[in-house]
């Protein structure tokens, strides 16, 4: 019977996830297909057990379901337990829903397929301190990059943060700013300079080193004002395509067991 995936969250008309899945799908000739499905929170429960009853096999979820939908899992991997977010779900043959989190793993995955596998000490600094600072920090730290450090408008979040991940340590934006030559990856994660969200820039990359990596998880718009200034700094750059494709890439592989043509969908996303 031919299978069906999702993604859920609210709004979801802007998802680009249905025509990325669907591509692969075709691509490696798999009979299957993928729909967004609009759940707001309050029918978040209804939801999970409606797709589970109407035999879809799988699904993403995004804002703002990540954290909420974790008490109608079965089960999570550690990952997304540290994380408390989830944003891929598998149903298990025996009807067992399975949670885990791909995106810090896509972070890492899409900067490595950029850049090369990083130096082990790089000096981190992570802008941010919400669901998607926290994925990607976990995974940064696994994939062995480090010492992690921590900058966010509301200190006190970036604290919590840091207190969760050994050796990690927290500084005020002002001093970020301030000392950003010393860092060999940066990484842009608020949402700051987001299409419809805020203009403007978390702190300045002015004081950058030339050739340090600076990361913006952010893909709409593709440039955001803080990758734009930290490229005429002698940044090299990154937007966030790599790390949405990656994460479903590895959604894609928990459903099916392949793991698909990033590259060429970041083309085909980017131009
Ligand atoms: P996500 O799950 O996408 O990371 P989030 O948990 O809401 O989203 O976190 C949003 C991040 O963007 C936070 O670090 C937030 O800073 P605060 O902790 O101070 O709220 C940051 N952010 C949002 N708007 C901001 C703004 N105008 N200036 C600076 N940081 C901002």
């Amino acid at each position: 019977m031919k299978k069906w995936y999702a993604v859920i969250g609210d709004p979801i008309r802007q998802s680009m996830s249905p025509a990325m899945h669907d591509a692969w799908f075709s691509e490696n000739n798999i009979d299957a297909s993928y729909i967004p499905v609009h759940v707001t929170p309050e029918n978040l429960e209804s939801a999970v057990k409606s797709l589970k009853s109407l035999g879809c096999s799988g699904w993403n979820v995004t804002v703002p379901h990540k954290s909420a939908i974790i008490p109608f899992l079965d089960k999570i991997n550690d990952s997304a337990k540290k994380m408390n977010a989830v944003n891929t779900v598998k149903v298990l043959d025996d009807g067992t829903l399975f949670g885990m989190n791909t995106d810090g793993r896509g972070f890492v995955q899409s900067l490595e397929e950029m850049f090369g596998k990083r130096k082990s000490d790089s000096a981190v600094l992570v802008i941010g301190a919400g669901g998607a600072a926290s994925g990607i920090a976990y995974a940064l730290k696994e994939a062995c990059y480090g010492p992690l450090t921590f900058t966010n408008r509301t200190i006190e979040k970036a604290h919590r943060l840091s207190e969760d991940i050994e050796g990690s340590r927290t500084i005020p934006i002002g001093q970020a700013e301030a000392e950003i030559s010393k860092f060999n990856l940066i990484v842009q994660t608020t949402t700051v300079g987001m299409n419809h969200a805020q203009s403007g820039m978390p702190l300045s990359p002015a004081l950058l080193s030339d050739g340090s990596i600076v990361a913006d998880i952010i893909y709409n718009p593709l440039q955001t004002e803080f990758l734009k200034a930290a490229k005429e700094s002698g940044g090299l750059t990154m937007n966030g395509i790599g790390m949405f494709v990656h994460q479903g890439a590895l959604a894609f592989e928990l459903w099916t067991g392949i793991y698909p043509d990033t590259e060429k969908m970041i083309r085909s996303i980017s131009t």
